[in-house]
């Protein structure tokens, strides 16, 4: 069976690994349809060796679709998703619209793929942090019940989309080059500086990439108990967010224990051998498909405690890779019908 996917936000970081992610993984698509703004419309991009024209996202765009993968922000799901959910596909959507939205499942397949199955025609992938932080420490809950968990990340630009790249690349070079800089993506200048400011500042003076962390968590894992604290920030890396992450149990847990865990754990490797500074990092993760976790050790305040560095690629474990996987899993348990097959 093949399936007729429309990618929404085709133009841009995620859309791109979107069709990537696609080729790369074989998926059965029957017919590709790239949708943008109206400032891409008629450019073509390449998929499957093939010229497809990005048209203008509409509310007829989704007729005869059967999967559409919505990366164009928040204020463009929460008008299309729901026609093309009504028009009969099914919606992934990656921006932060429905995430939290008790009727709408948000999924990381190698948590929680039985919440797909509730969907009603919307699903939600997490955010990117949170994902990269679920995959590693939700393998060690299900042995010993996580209690606490403060997560310090470094977040690269990418995550900001693809004005974020161009803003690093430029100030990185006017830096060096004894020039100033002007801030316009961020508020504050990147290259070379550390900014502890994702997402909004809400009333509870976290930032709204923080609460997300906090939230998303507990929803995923299905577990409301879990105290959670994160610190996020970003760092002047072009791919690859990285978390330094404190986890508190219910039992103690060697160092070992949590490596043997995860070397079996789906989706996670383990990279972890400081006698040849072997530890993830951003620049080795970016292009590939698993949550790397090293630096693994007892945490010297709690008895109950480990720390651990995890890293991932934002765009596609954090992004594209975990939708289509989504979409992988609905196929694999026969939830997905092609729309040929349902009419
Ligand atoms: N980057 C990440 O790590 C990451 C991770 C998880 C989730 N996300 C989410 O994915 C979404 C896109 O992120 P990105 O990094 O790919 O951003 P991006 O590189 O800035 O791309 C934005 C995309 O949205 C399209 N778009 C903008 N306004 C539109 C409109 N009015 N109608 C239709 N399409 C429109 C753009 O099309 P044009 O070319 O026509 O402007 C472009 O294809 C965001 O919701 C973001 O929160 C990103």
């Amino acid at each position: 069976m093949e399936y007729r996917v429309a990618i929404v936000g085709a133009t841009g970081l995620v859309g791109q690994e979107f069709i990537k992610v696609l080729e790369q993984r074989k998926f059965p698509m029957n017919s590709v349809h790239l949708f943008a703004s109206d400032r891409s419309a008629g450019r073509k991009l390449s998929v499957a060796n093939k010229k497809i024209e990005v048209k203008e996202t509409a509310a007829d765009s989704f007729k005869g679709i059967d999967i559409a993968l919505f990366s164009a922000g928040a204020d463009i799901s929460r008008h299309f998703s729901p026609i093309a959910a009504q028009s009969g596909a099914v919606v992934i959507d990656n921006s932060a619209a429905f995430r939290m939205d008790p009727e709408i499942p948000l999924v990381v397949p190698e948590i929680n793929p039985e919440d797909i199955q509730w969907h009603k025609g919307i699903i939600a992938n997490p955010n990117c942090s949170t994902i990269q932080m679920v995959v590693a420490l939700y393998p060690l809950h299900k042995v010993n019940p996580i209690k606490r968990i403060i997560a310090a990340t470094y977040q690269s630009v990418s995550g900001t989309g693809s004005a974020a790249i161009e803003e690093l690349t430029i100030q990185a070079k006017q830096v060096l080059d004894g020039e100033a800089t002007v801030p316009h993506v961020y508020p504050h200048q990147i290259a070379f500086n550390l900014l502890p400011e994702i997402d909004v500042f809400l009333d509870n003076d976290y930032t709204k990439e923080e609460w997300k962390m906090v939230q998303e968590t507990r929803k995923i894992m299905h577990a409301p108990e879990i105290a959670i604290s994160a610190t996020c920030v970003r760092v002047p890396v072009f791919v690859g967010h990285s978390e330094a992450i404190y986890v508190e149990f219910s039992e103690p847990m060697s160092p070992d224990e949590a490596r043997d865990i995860l070397a079996q754990a789906p989706g996670v490797k383990v990279l972890d051998d400081p006698t040849v500074s072997l530890y993830p990092q951003p620049v080795s993760a970016a292009g590939t498909d698993e949550v790397y976790v090293g630096r693994i050790r007892r945490d010297s305040s709690h008895p109950n405690g480990l720390v651990m560095w995890v890293v991932a690629d934002n765009i596609r474990k954090g992004a594209a890779l975990n939708a289509v996987q989504i979409a992988e899993e609905m196929i694999k348990r026969e939830w997905l019908q092609p729309t040929g097959a349902k009419r």
